[in-house]
């Protein structure tokens, strides 16, 4: 038996614990490993190697991907996902583990119909898989919780008001969780109406009882930043500052949380596939380990829990 992993789409803090744990635990089992560099690109391109024990040795601190990733277009044709499938079945690899989000959990199914026996691992630091979380998600938040913290120093020393913009594609998690964690006054994600007055009220509200600045927490394109900017210091007389957090989300190392998930979800993906249970995500809700079909996971994705955003709304009147 042997089994290749590679990571795609954006790199989440995570992937190389993740990669570790599938390397040793196939070792471990008896079964020969191989990695593939750049994701599906290094598919089409041949770019696979075998791995032992020390291929994967000092990475389980370290954020990003050792193997690189991408996101390949070519891939994603009925000809690429062909060639793909090919070059792996002409080296005698008939498993695959793709450690990803949502796009390349959809090319791990793609590559499940045509005979290769795959295994997705979530892995982005969005969290918007359904029914898990997901490896990078948890480093993400506290990056961006500590960011919150240092603006708070600078946004008290100078009495301003403070617009943060985060990551997340279509998904309000980081922004939620975050916003919650960091005690921000307004939270605006995709999930929820955006409500300018609502804002404004709040900043007001705060301003009336001695409050000199407020962290508003908008995730990325729910709102232009730069009008909401104008809009609030029109309407609060208030100064105002943006800050877009960025990259910084993506890299680091990562949390423990992460690392534990990480490794358990890498064991139990060769474990399955060790008991011929193939075509399945593995998941977890951060406690519980269990697995699903691939064509559920391409159903949908995530519904954050909105009774969060009611806590955040009560605990910053
Ligand atoms: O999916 C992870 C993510 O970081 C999103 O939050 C963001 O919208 C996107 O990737 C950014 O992608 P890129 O690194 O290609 O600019």
């Amino acid at each position: 038996m042997k089994i290749a992993v590679l990571t795609s789409g954006g790199d989440a803090p995570g992937m190389n614990a993740a990669i570790r744990a599938v390397v040793r635990s196939a070792i471990y089992a008896g079964i020969e490993a191989y990695g593939v560099r750049s994701g599906f690109e290094g598919l089409l391109q041949e770019d696979i190697e075998p791995m032992n024990a020390g291929s994967v040795a000092d990475i389980i601190h370290r954020g990003g991907t050792i193997l690189r990733t991408s996101r390949s277009e070519e891939f994603y044709s009925p000809e690429g996902m062909r060639q793909a499938s090919e070059n792996l079945k002409k080296r005698g690899i008939q498993h695959l583990v793709v450690i990803g989000g949502n796009g390349s959990l959809r090319g791990a199914y793609e590559l499940s119909r045509l005979d290769i026996n795959v295994m997705g691992i979530p892995g982005t630091i969005d969290n918007d898989i359904v029914y898990t979380r997901s490896i990078g998600f948890d480093t993400a938040v506290n990056t961006v919780l500590e960011a919150i913290n240092r603006i708070r120093d600078t946004a008290s020393s100078h009495g301003r008001n403070f617009i943060i913009e985060v990551m997340g594609r279509n998904c309000g998690e980081i922004a939620l969780a975050a916003g919650v964690a960091g005690g921000a006054e307004s939270i605006l994600i995709p999930e929820l109406e955006v409500d300018v007055e609502q804002v404004v009220e709040k900043i007001n509200r705060g301003a009336a009882r001695g409050k000199i600045h407020s962290i508003i927490l908008v995730a990325e394109g729910v709102y232009d930043v730069m009008q909401l900017k104008e809009t609030i210091e029109e309407a609060t007389g208030h100064d105002t500052r943006i800050s877009i957090l960025g990259h910084v989300q993506r890299g680091g190392p990562p949390t423990a949380f992460d690392r534990i998930l990480a490794s358990a979800m890498g064991k139990y993906a060769v474990d399955l596939l060790m008991e011929g249970q193939y075509n399945r995500m593995v998941a977890s809700d951060g406690n519980r380990h269990y697995s699903i079909p691939l064509h559920e996971v391409m159903k949908g994705t995530r519904t954050i829990d909105l009774d969060m955003s009611t806590i955040a709304h009560i605990l910053s009147i």
